[in-house]
């Protein structure tokens, strides 16, 4: 380790970047690496260990605005090159570099965006190829080795070290050729195991009923080191029985060059960082967790989780893990998913027929999931009620949601104190709260009680003007949404963006 401290960070570039056919760039974490050079926005740190300050800077790091993406390299006790990036999309700037839009876009706009790329996105299927960067170093039987790689122990009392955080789970439907990628955390068990713990409702859950159901182990690849759009695209819900990998290549245009596992068949991205291919069994499981998690608590305890027994691993020279373990709201994943989520929100509002929703926003201090807000221009009696409960329960919010506001249009849904002004100044407890019982939660329910987490109840808060008096309603001071919004495109520099 350097004397002085600040000598442990290098300024990029730093090598081995990658040059790549200009059709591939969006699916090579290096090519991502140098446009994210060349935006200002990538810091090199040398020599931190994996014991303790990988895990404590990047806490640190999640809870700063615009804070840069950071690769840690010459991890001791591991070769120079065995790197790990973290906060890879915790930027407005960074995720819009990574969807291929402006990166100098408003928070409305990325969100409008992502409701459009849900909407229309065609899947680009994957291109199959025989090998690729991944196929430098495959390590099969007695050479299977976790311990080869830097993972880090990323909160102090985690039950072992997760290798799997900024991850792709890839996973296909027993009975069809549905082939899903999502993030589920994955803890090193042995050198040569690991788990994986998959929520309820998820989709890779519902991969693993079709195997489990049956007695039969399920094939599972980890992506433990993949391009930025194909972990975003893994850790978003994007549209039920969508291959993430084809989505991606949807909105990048080009397809995914995929190689085939060869104990499982599913398909590898040529240009990930490292790959485990394995089983899920049905019948051994082994303890798994606590782990930080992001509702900001080590959420669950130690629990018994199937375990994935590993075939194969997959890695390139020189490989990089991606990082993204869950911290105190907000951290990097919710800097990333409040634009999607709420993109998501506002098209399953529409499509499910509420009519005027001007903007939906899920709080990122909530995790993204619990505590969400939607904007309406009031077009009927009873509009609020029905926004807020198609809010609390579409998909994207059954899992884990818990507070639901609805205000009028003159409200900004991502501003904190607008909202919470409304809820002051146009709400009444007795008239204007709902709450649902007997809702979808999950393990990770800070709030309900161990050994009882499969509901929990929401609260339902309309904020919005009385509909039969709302034109008596006293006149707000302050500019208007659109005025607001004009006023950011003319002076972003000065009000912010
Ligand atoms: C960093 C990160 C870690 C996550 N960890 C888990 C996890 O351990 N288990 C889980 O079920 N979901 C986890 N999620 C959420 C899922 O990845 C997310 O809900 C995703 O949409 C699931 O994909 P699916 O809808 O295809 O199942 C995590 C997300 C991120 C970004």
């Amino acid at each position: 380790m350097a004397e002085n401290p600040s000598d442990q960070v290098r300024e990029a570039p730093y090598l081995p970047y990658e040059t790549v056919a200009d059709d591939e760039v969006t699916h090579s974490l290096r090519a991502w690496l140098r446009a994210v050079d060349d935006l200002g926005e990538l810091k090199v740190i040398d020599g931190l260990d994996w014991q303790e300050s990988i895990g404590r800077v990047s806490e640190m790091l999640h809870h700063t605005d615009d804070s840069p993406a950071v690769v840690f390299d010459r991890i001791p006790g591991f070769d120079p090159g065995y790197r790990i990036l973290v906060n890879s999309l915790a930027t407005r700037s960074r995720l819009a570099l990574t969807l291929g839009l402006d990166t100098n876009i408003g928070t409305f706009d990325l969100v409008d965006a992502w409701e459009r790329l849900t909407t229309t996105t065609k899947p680009e299927p994957t291109l199959r190829v025989d090998s690729g960067p991944v196929t430098e170093n495959i390590l099969e039987g007695d050479d299977i080795n976790l311990d080869l790689f830097p993972t880090p122990l990323w909160h102090p009392e985690d039950g072992g070290r997760y290798i799997g955080t900024g991850c792709g789970v890839i996973t296909k439907h027993r009975n069809s050729d549905w082939v899903n990628v999502g993030t589920y955390r994955v803890m090193i068990l042995d050198e040569q195991h690991t788990s994986l713990y998959m929520s309820p409702s998820k989709d890779g859950m519902e991969h693993r009923n079709s195997y489990f159901d049956v007695g039969e182990p399920m094939p599972v690849v980890v992506l433990a080191g993949l391009a930025p759009i194909q972990f975003m695209a893994s850790g978003l819900e994007i549209p039920h029985g969508v291959n993430e990998l084809e989505w991606v290549g949807g909105i990048s245009g080009v397809p995914v060059r995929c190689i085939e596992g060869a104990h499982t068949g599913l398909p590898i991205p040529a240009h990930a960082e490292i790959a485990i291919e394995g089983f899920l069994s049905p019948t051994e499981t082994r303890p798994e967790g606590p782990f930080g998690e992001w509702t900001g608590y080590y959420a669950s305890q130690s629990r018994e989780e199937p375990v994935l027994d590993i075939k194969a691993i997959y890695h390139r020279n020189d490989p990089i893990l991606l990082g993204c373990p869950p911290e105190k709201p907000p951290y990097e994943a919710q800097r990333f998913q409040q634009y999607g989520r709420s993109g998501n929100l506002q098209r399953q509002l529409r499509a499910a027929g509420v009519p005027n929703v001007v903007a939906a926003w899920t709080h990122s201090v909530g995790g993204c999931r619990l505590f969400n807000v939607v904007s309406i221009k009031q077009s009927h009696a009873g509009h609020a009620r029905q926004a807020l409960h198609v809010a609390a329960q579409c998909g994207q919010a059954a899992y884990l949601g818990r507070i639901v506001i609805v205000v009028d249009e003159d409200i900004d849904v991502t501003d904190l104190n607008e909202v919470i002004w409304a809820v002051c100044t146009r709400m009444d407890p007795e008239r204007d709260t709902d709450i649902i019982r007997r809702a979808l939660t999950g393990a990770l329910d800070p709030a309900i009680e161990p050994g009882k987490k499969t509901f929990n109840s929401r609260l339902l808060i309309d904020a919005t003007r009385p509909w039969e008096w709302r034109d008596r309603f006293p006149q707000a001071i302050g500019p208007s949404p659109e005025v607001k919004r004009e006023t950011r495109e003319q002076f972003g520099w000065i009000v912010g963006r």
